[in-house]
């Protein structure tokens, strides 16, 4: 096969990859399930047909001055014609740009009671903190469930490095910095499972840091997080004791437990995600396994260390426990 021929198959499927992805709706600002994003949407849309309209107009032009008798144009008509379509237009045109635009860059106003979610963005995974009104923070890591229809305040940090946090579906991106807390009130208008991801290079895994998003009807949402803030089921589990006794509470915590720590991800209700490792793997089983035994084959760069001490039963043990907490 000639090297010409090898390399547009290789452009076309790249291509197709490209196009195919933009199906996706998961994770695309074509999906707009929050107002922000519906905001940004139709900007884009004005701008993009105004683009087309502008760029037809100036190549009908440019059509007319080539096909024109020799003679026909006069040197004042050009210089007319430079001055209102390469002066006065463009700035009435990005004036009114300026003017539609600034409402849709205008923050959501948040009242006293909107729930606020602190979300630290660390190498490589997301802690998460809602703060319902009542004062009571409810911890978790790499999923955030937000309600339909309610404004939320997402208050955004850095523990480590610059991350940059962003739900293409709901809204714009937002910088997380260590020792600075950036706000994006939000507003979702459609329940579904959605998905973020990190859009700042921030060490290894930066690529594999995304979280899941879940937007629920109201009420189920109340539920949710009331449900949130019991412990974790106990139970007589050898997984439990070897999760303690290899030190794991150390850095993650198992409310109703003795692991308290706070350096990786909360546990409390992991089963209940549907992916580990901010969005690198399904929750299950193999999963877990494949990560305790590894962490840095999985997340390269990830603080977790390897325990080769573990026996392998104990591991199993260990990742089968972490699949009960419900
Ligand atoms: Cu965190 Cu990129």
């Amino acid at each position: 096969m000639r090297a010409g021929t090898s390399r547009r198959r290789t452009l076309a499927i790249v291509f197709l990859a490209m196009a195919l992805g933009a199906c996706n709706r998961q994770q695309s600002v074509f999906a707009a399930f929050g107002e922000e994003a519906a905001g940004i949407n139709f900007v884009t849309l004005v701008m993009v047909v105004g683009g087309v309209v502008i760029a037809a107009g100036v190549a009908g032009l440019m059509l007319w001055a080539v096909r024109a008798r020799p003679g026909a144009l006069r040197l004042q008509d050009g210089e007319r014609l430079i001055l209102i379509a390469g002066g006065l237009i463009p700035a009435l045109v990005l004036a009114a740009l300026l003017a539609f635009s600034l409402p849709y860059m205008r923050p959501r106003a948040v009242a006293e009671g909107d729930l606020r979610i602190d979300v630290t963005g660390e190498q490589f995974w997301w802690r998460v903190a809602y703060r319902p009104a009542d004062g009571t923070p409810v911890v978790s890591a790499n999923e955030i469930r937000i309600p339909v229809g309610r404004t939320v305040l997402f208050r955004l940090a850095g523990g480590d490095v610059v991350h940059s946090f962003w739900i293409p579906g709901l809204a714009g991106k937002m910088d997380m910095i260590p020792g600075r807390t950036n706000e994006l009130p939000v507003r979702a208008t459609q329940a579904g499972r959605f998905r973020g991801q990190c859009t700042e290079f921030c060490g290894l895994s930066h690529a594999l840091m995304a979280f899941d998003v879940v937007a629920m009807p109201a009420a189920e949402f109340d539920r949710w997080l009331t449900d949130q803030r019991r412990p974790a089921v106990a139970r007589v589990d050898p997984g439990a004791a070897l999760f303690l006794r290899h030190g794991c509470g150390g850095c993650h915590a198992v409310r109703g437990t003795a692991a308290a720590g706070t350096i990786g991800p909360d546990f409390t209700h992991l089963a209940a995600r549907p992916t580990i490792g901010a969005g690198t793997l399904r929750n299950t089983e193999a999963a877990r396994l494949r990560f305790l035994r590894a962490p840095a084959a999985v997340k390269p760069g990830a603080r977790m260390p390897a325990y080769p001490q573990l026996a392998e039963t104990e591991a199993r043990a260990i990742a089968r426990y972490l699949g009960s907490l419900q």
